[in-house]
């Protein structure tokens, strides 16, 4: 099969079997990632971000969680397909995870030193004075005072932002071809963060992709190059920056767009969404945002409105989106 992008899932469907009953978490997602691109993953709380970037690398628990169906194609090969040792052999190396738990990635029982340069270890052929050099260049990088002290440091002697500040060293000392970054920055301060987010454009300068997952519409705007948008389990709209920014069509993200908090005084034009996502276990008949949309008809209680192409790269899966397209969102009802 021809397959040029780097990053290419196709169809899936993950599911989790649970004591209160089964759910998918996951419906039917497709989307890729190219060479050198930014793409965001953005959307509330609950609504599937972190299962989808925990399936590419096959790291999502299960049980209880079971990939129903799909296809993640990563430079053509199918990772769903490879065994443990083939996934280990691109973790890291070609691929590589910062998480939004910064102590999932890091063992508690080990000097973050120690951790770095068994990573380096892992997958190059350099001398071990080199890859302390290298883990403290790293450490440097992403703004960890003293590192040369810190690399004899537990993880619990660090707080939250210095280890995901470690984290993110060890996700990109390695030039991995794509990062998958969930939520990267949200226990950093303003000024680390920026520090973070020049790093990682300087990442993607290199070539490497970035899968960038964040509920923060701020960071899409400064970051990506492209933007999903999902919402209760299903993809809601992709599209370029521009097109998801200028010309939303999915009232979601419309939504998304009008609870930004804006600088200018008039707060009241500050419209959170109404409602909340809903429990996987409860995801109401046809569309998904159909509670909270106000804009739902009949259709949207039977049917569930498959992604409407609007232009070249630009999607939406609603049954009006070609109309609300062209009408001003920031003038919502
Ligand atoms: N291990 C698990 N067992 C059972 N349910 C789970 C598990 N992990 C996630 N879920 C459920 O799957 C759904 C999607 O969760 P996910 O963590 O992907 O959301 P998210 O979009 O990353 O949210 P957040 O912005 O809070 O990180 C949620 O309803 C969540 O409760
Ligand atoms: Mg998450």
């Amino acid at each position: 099969m021809m397959n040029h992008d780097l990053l290419d899932v196709r169809n899936l469907t993950v599911a989790f079997h649970t004591d209160e009953g089964i759910f998918k978490a996951v419906d039917d997602v497709s989307f890729h990632v190219n060479r050198g691109e930014i793409v965001g993953l953005v959307g509330e709380s609950g609504c599937g971000k972190s299962v989808t970037s925990l399936s590419i690398l096959k790291l999502i628990p299960s049980p209880p969680a079971i990939i129903e169906q799909g296809n993640i194609f990563f430079n053509g090969h199918d990772l769903l397909k490879m065994d443990a040792a083939e996934l280990r052999r691109i973790r890291g190396k070609s691929i590589s995870m910062i998480f939004q738990e910064p102590l999932s990635a890091l063992s508690p029982l080990q000097r973050i030193g120690q951790q770095l340069v068994e990573v380096l270890h892992l997958h190059s052929d350099i001398s071990k004075k080199e890859a302390w050099q290298i883990a403290e260049t790293w450490l440097e990088k992403v703004k960890i005072p003293d590192p040369k002290e810190r690399l004899f440091a537990y993880p619990f002697q660090l707080s939250g932002g210095m280890q995901q500040r470690v984290m993110i060293a060890m996700a990109m000392m390695l030039d991995p071809d794509l990062i998958i970054a969930d939520e990267p920055t949200t226990a950093l301060d303003v000024t680390i963060q920026a520090k973070i987010f020049s790093l990682i454009k300087e990442m993607r300068q290199e070539k490497t992709s970035i899968l960038l997952i964040t509920h923060d519409m701020g960071v899409i705007w400064e970051m990506c190059d492209r933007v999903l948008v999902m919402y209760a389990s299903r993809i809601a709209e992709e599209g370029k920056r521009d097109d998801i920014f200028v010309q939303p069509a999915h009232p979601y993200t419309r939504g998304l767009l009008n609870s930004i908090p804006k600088l200018a005084v008039d707060t009241d034009r500050l419209n959170a969404i109404p409602g909340q996502v809903p429990s996987p276990l409860n995801y109401p008949s046809g569309c998904h945002f159909r509670d909270r949309c106000s804009y739902t008809f009949d259709r949207c209680v039977k049917e569930s409105p498959p992604l409407m192409q609007l232009s070249d790269k630009h999607r939406a899966a609603c049954f009006i989106a070609d109309q609300l397209i062209h009408q001003d969102f920031t003038k919502e009802p």
